[in-house]
């Protein structure tokens, strides 16, 4: 195909919205990665049957709208930047899957242990990126992270804990209730903290 072609249809797989924040950003190798890969993004929407848990956002949209959302830019590019040099991830609350395609985009090798307690939308969105980054190894555990994480012992070098868990709970979970064996990076996303821990 041609370099224009390629081009051509690059930009029509793409949102807007990315391709004026690649403007803004023109060096950044996510979002050049994103634009690239951005068929994956309509991929996992078809696969989940263009449905999503209304007013229930991820990384890479708003919960109103499927489209990509550039207010998260920074939050974005902290989880590509923690995934390109970590060596085994674990993620608590998978969804829709745009963390999971961010964290494959910067490290398409690496092995993911995903948890969450709703499989609707995670399974085929686990199912599109499988495709997609067919070197990664991705173990889908549905349940509590709250029952199953006490029951694994593995070695992760990034952990993302991005479960919606109700507000009055958040402020005693802190980092504590995860039991994880030697971690190096922590990022800590819930709806009332946002926080990186380097340990
Ligand atoms: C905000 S969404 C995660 C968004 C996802 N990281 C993304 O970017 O597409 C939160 C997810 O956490 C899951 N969840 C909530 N409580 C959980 C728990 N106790 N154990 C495991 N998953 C949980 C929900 O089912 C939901 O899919």
């Amino acid at each position: 195909m041609s370099d224009l072609k390629s081009t051509v249809l690059k930009e029509l797989m793409s949102s807007q919205a990315l391709l004026d924040l690649q403007k803004k950003y023109p060096n950044c190798e996510m979002l050049q990665k994103l634009v690239d890969n951005f068929h994956i993004f309509w991929e996992i929407y078809e696969a989940c049957g263009k449905k999503w848990e209304l007013g229930c956002g991820s990384y890479l949209m708003d919960g109103k709208t499927y489209d990509y959302c550039p207010l998260m830019y920074e939050k974005q590019k902290l989880l590509y930047d923690k995934a390109k040099t970590a060596t085994r991830a674990l993620e608590v609350g998978v969804y829709i899957g745009h963390s999971l395609f961010l964290m494959l985009l910067a490290n398409p090798e690496m092995p993911i242990f995903l948890i969450d307690i709703d499989d609707t939308l995670s399974w085929p969105a686990i199912n599109v990126l499988s495709t997609n980054f067919p070197k990664a190894v991705l173990t889908f555990v549905k349940g509590d992270s709250h029952v199953i994480l006490p029951q694994i012992n593995i070695p992760f070098d990034l952990f993302h804990i991005d479960e919606n868990t109700r507000k009055d709970i958040q402020k005693k979970i802190g980092f504590t209730a995860y039991p994880v064996s030697c971690p190096k990076i922590l990022l800590l996303f819930t709806m009332t903290m946002t926080a990186v821990r380097n340990l």
